[in-house]
């Protein structure tokens, strides 16, 4: 990662949405140990147990418990943080609760998306960088051998991936009528599907791996044969870290940007589940219970992420593998009541030691 330092951090003002789910609990984490002043808006932690308690996060920041989808309370809580640059995590982000609830998760998804870019409109200064993070699911999905570009026509077909393409278009929107001719830099990221230790979400394969474990029974896998880009949480993370500071200090460098893994990244849910068997134990076993009539999903995705590794010199750090055993690790600690902030700072460091 070319001229990226957490230094630069230090002391900026940033505001999270989302910032008591896995990805924002983990990003506040390495925000505030870089010494960044850290203002939250979001909802509840939305499992029990979560890693928003775990990480004792909420004393070391200012944490507003709210709904995206009230304009006035986000913008009021926003005004009074005065952040320089800002990720925007905040979403419901499960396919399937995507079909039980359309509406609410377009309310959610995309109305959200506008009240954070209207909260940059009215305030501007001194907002400097802003981060929208989407999803790989963004595009139309052609079942293609080969990874979809930043170009490639967005269309999601499940309510949840169909919302994050419209978030998409109405950051472009808005970068195009209102922040062409302000210093404030915007961009997209679209993120494949990441993995550590500290999600407890309902229907994601990982946290199901752990349940399964703790109830002593056999992982069941819904769809072990459906390829996605698997990465670990640190690598999307630093990823934003890092557009957020290079669009800080050059706009031309904002954009829309696709992060994954490499090839060997792309795996089956059967084969992440082999290494995750492997990393815990050998006889942890799975069984594929494919549901018939399951709701749609797609069963093939992959990103070429050429553009962010040309713009920004980025490249993975930890393979697939790697991720799996960080994982399992992170699970062991917090199963047997140790440190968890120790193990997320000890993992932090480990990572950044490598870029
Ligand atoms: N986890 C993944 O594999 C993955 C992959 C690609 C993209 N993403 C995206 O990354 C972001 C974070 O995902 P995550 O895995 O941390 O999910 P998560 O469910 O752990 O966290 C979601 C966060 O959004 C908040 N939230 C939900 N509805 C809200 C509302 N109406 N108002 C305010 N806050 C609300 C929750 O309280 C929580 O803080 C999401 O935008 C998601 O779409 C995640």
């Amino acid at each position: 990662m070319e001229n990226f330092s957490l230094d630069f951090f230090r002391g900026k003002r940033i505001f999270v949405t989302g910032h008591t789910g896995f990805k924002g609990s983990w990003l506040c984490r390495i925000l505030i140990n870089a010494g960044a002043v850290v203002t939250g808006y979001s909802l509840p932690p939305p499992t029990q147990p979560n890693l928003f308690s775990l990480a004792n996060l909420e004393e070391n920041m200012n944490s507003v418990i709210g709904n995206i989808r009230d304009r006035d309370k986000l913008m009021k809580t926003f005004r009074d943080a005065q952040p320089d640059i800002v990720f925007h995590l905040a979403a419901q982000p499960i396919v399937r609760d995507s079909y039980s609830d359309p509406a609410g998760t377009y309310e959610t998804n995309v109305m959200g998306t506008v009240n954070i870019l209207e909260c940059v409109r009215a305030l501007q200064v001194p907002v400097r960088s802003v981060v929208i993070i989407t999803t790989d699911k963004v595009y139309e999905n052609r079942n293609w051998a080969w990874g979809y570009r930043e170009n490639d026509p967005l269309d999601g077909r499940d309510p949840y991936s169909n919302s994050k393409s419209c978030a998409e278009l109405v950051t472009h929107s808005y970068v195009q009528s209102f922040f062409a001719d302000s210093p404030v830099a915007v961009s997209t990221v679209r993120a494949g599907n990441v993995i550590g230790g500290g999600d407890f979400a309902n229907d994601r394969i990982i946290p199901d791996c752990v349940r399964a474990v703790q109830e002593g029974k056999p992982i069941a896998v819904r769809n072990p044969y459906s390829i996605r880009p698997y990465q670990h949480v640190l690598e999307a993370l630093f990823a934003y870290l890092l557009i957020a500071q290079r669009q800080y200090e050059g706009k031309e460098l904002a954009g829309w940007y696709n992060i994954g893994p490499d090839d060997s990244g792309c795996v089956t849910t059967g084969e992440l589940v082999d290494m995750f068997c492997r990393a815990w134990s050998n006889n942890l076993t799975w069984e594929n219970q494919a549901e018939e009539n399951a709701p749609h999903e797609d069963n093939f995705l992959k990103l070429d992420c050429s553009q962010l590794k040309t713009t920004f010199g980025w490249k993975p750090v930890w393979d697939v593998e790697t991720a799996i055993e960080k994982t399992v690790e992170w699970t062991w600690v917090w199963l047997e009541n140790k440190d968890v902030p120790d193990i997320m700072d000890r993992q932090i460091t480990e990572y950044i030691s490598k870029i």
